[in-house]
């Protein structure tokens, strides 16, 4: 496994935690709900596991973890429920070449580039980037000057409502029903399709889409798929307007502008149709960006849990119930758990990822999340999430090494979802864990999905606990360091 040591050294610094710079590269590709900075998972890995040591990370979301641990030359077991996070995550550690993502295009390109362009044809004969809609009424059209990319604006005519009505009948033929709950939180409705959120155009040429990519070698889909994933929320109808921003701070405008696809399944009154076509196009452009700008360091060989913990592969990335999954791992075995659970009911991440895995041909299991939800059909409640987490650290607890460490990325908004921590003042149960400290996880401006709502806790904690007594020096270097373990509310 090769690693790109200067790149890291400076990574390690206490300070870096302070000071997270944003997604880029690689981790700008996909916007995974949650998803952590990456500095503060390679500051513990370098300095609570040692080379060729064993990282864990039980709920692994977009597998910064994994990806962290692998350029920094330690083993790890990467494990979630979510087979859309798994699926990103095998890819992100083990990227594909750039020029295979520009050949896989150029052929999508000309295999469906045209007919997606058709129908969105204006009757000047260029190519429509946006429509905005007013509920089911089409109310502008937009399309570039070409080569100059000014934006021109238009009211529809008569042929842009044609080419709307076409296909606004549209039924998917390949992408499969979508799973939703009545979900206040995130605005569901069990009810939903996908002609809910998709206009028939959208839908037809995602299809469209998925066709070609189905006819690429096998080895050349998967970066396409999930390039789909990613665009997919742009395409469709949950994409707002922004109005009233002007180009400088002090200015304000009048102009209509793109914002992004809102976090929950709801349609605003006023909302964008964009381009699928430019939506794909944009995405796989930024996979490949990121291609070419990435260091060469993941070289690393992916197998199951066993051959990993028998130093056979570096990482195994599993799609299942990490209370289930865990119980490979031999105990006494890791020297680092290092994860983020999903922190009561902050985001329900099966739910918010269904059109991903509607785009994989995945079924998440939804029974086995843990998580507290407001979707009644649900049932899970905090109750529930408390005994969930209470097993979770069970299990964790004995496959730490006598002087391993486990660290929680966590906070949450009440008391109740706190309660699980109790099982580490049960010593007896816990294995004699104890706790050690924790400090502010800090995000960068705009990088992570933050919880709005009245009351909700604006950053998260590192909560750092171990079997040994003893505290290492590099942890109480980390900024705002404290002993106390936070105090939440009930
Ligand atoms: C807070 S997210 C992790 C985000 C991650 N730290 C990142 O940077 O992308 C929590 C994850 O836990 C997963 N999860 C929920 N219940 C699970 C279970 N029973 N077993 C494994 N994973 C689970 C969710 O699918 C989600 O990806």
């Amino acid at each position: 496994m090769k690693l790109a040591q200067t790149e890291f050294e400076c990574l390690m610094s206490p300070e870096a935690l302070a000071v997270p710079e944003g997604y880029k590269g690689l981790y700008a590709f996909h916007k995974y709900w949650g998803k952590k900075p990456a500095e503060p998972v390679a500051y513990l890995i370098s300095h609570l596991c040692p080379k060729d040591g064993l990282v864990v990370d039980p709920f692994l979301g977009s597998g910064v973890s994994a990806i962290e641990a692998l350029r920094l030359g330690r083993r790890v077991v990467g494990i979630d429920l979510n087979p859309a996070a798994v699926r990103l995550t095998r890819m992100l550690v083990k990227p594909p070449s750039k020029k295979s993502v520009e050949k896989s295009l150029s052929y999508i390109n000309g295999a469906v580039r045209e007919a997606i362009d058709a129908t969105y044809r204006t009757s000047s004969g260029k190519t429509a980037t946006h429509y905005i809609w007013q509920g089911e009424k089409m109310k502008n059209v937009w399309r570039t000057n070409g080569s100059a990319r000014t934006r021109i604006e238009d009211f529809p005519d008569d042929h842009d409502l044609k080419m709307a009505a076409e296909l606004a009948d549209y039924r998917p033929r390949q992408l499969r029903t979508p799973r939703f709950f009545t979900n206040s939180r995130i605005n569901s409705k069990a009810s939903f399709d996908l002609r809910s959120l998709f206009t028939g155009r959208a839908l037809h040429n995602i299809e469209l889409l998925l066709k070609a990519i189905g006819e690429l070698p096998q080895s050349s889909r998967e970066p396409m798929l999930l390039s789909l994933t990613a665009a997919i929320g742009q395409m469709s109808s949950m994409v707002f307007t922004i109005t009233g921003r002007g180009k400088m701070n002090t200015t304000k405008s009048n102009k209509i502008e793109v914002g992004s696809w809102v976090i929950g399944f709801w349609k605003p009154d006023v909302h964008f149709e964009v381009n699928v076509w430019n939506c794909f196009e944009r995405r796989v452009k930024k996979l490949i960006k990121a291609l070419a700008g990435s260091p060469e360091v993941v070289d690393s060989t992916l197998g199951s849990i066993s051959d990993v913990c028998a130093s056979v592969a570096d990482g195994a990335i599993v799609n299942g119930n990490c209370v289930a999954e865990l119980q490979s791992i031999p105990d006494d075995s890791a020297d680092l758990i290092i994860t983020d659970p999903p922190h009561g009911d902050r985001i329900p991440y099966l739910e918010l990822s269904e059109l991903w895995n509607i785009v994989l041909d995945e079924q998440p299991v939804f029974e086995s999340e843990i998580v507290v939800s407001n979707a009644k059909e649900r049932a899970k409640t905090p109750k529930e999430y408390n005994e969930s987490m209470r097993q979770f650290l069970r299990v964790a607890g004995r496959k730490l090494k006598k002087a391993g460490h486990l660290v929680l990325f966590f906070n949450a908004r009440t008391g109740s979802s706190w309660q699980f921590f109790d099982v580490f003042s049960k010593t007896a149960s816990a294995a004699g864990i104890g706790f050690q400290g924790c400090f502010p996880l800090i995000y960068s401006a705009g990088s992570v999905v933050q919880d709005n709502r009245a009351g909700a806790l604006q950053s998260d904690f590192g909560l750092v606990f171990s079997r040994s007594a003893y505290v290492n020096q590099r942890l109480l270097d980390i900024p705002n360091w404290s002993s106390i373990m936070p105090q939440p509310s009930l």
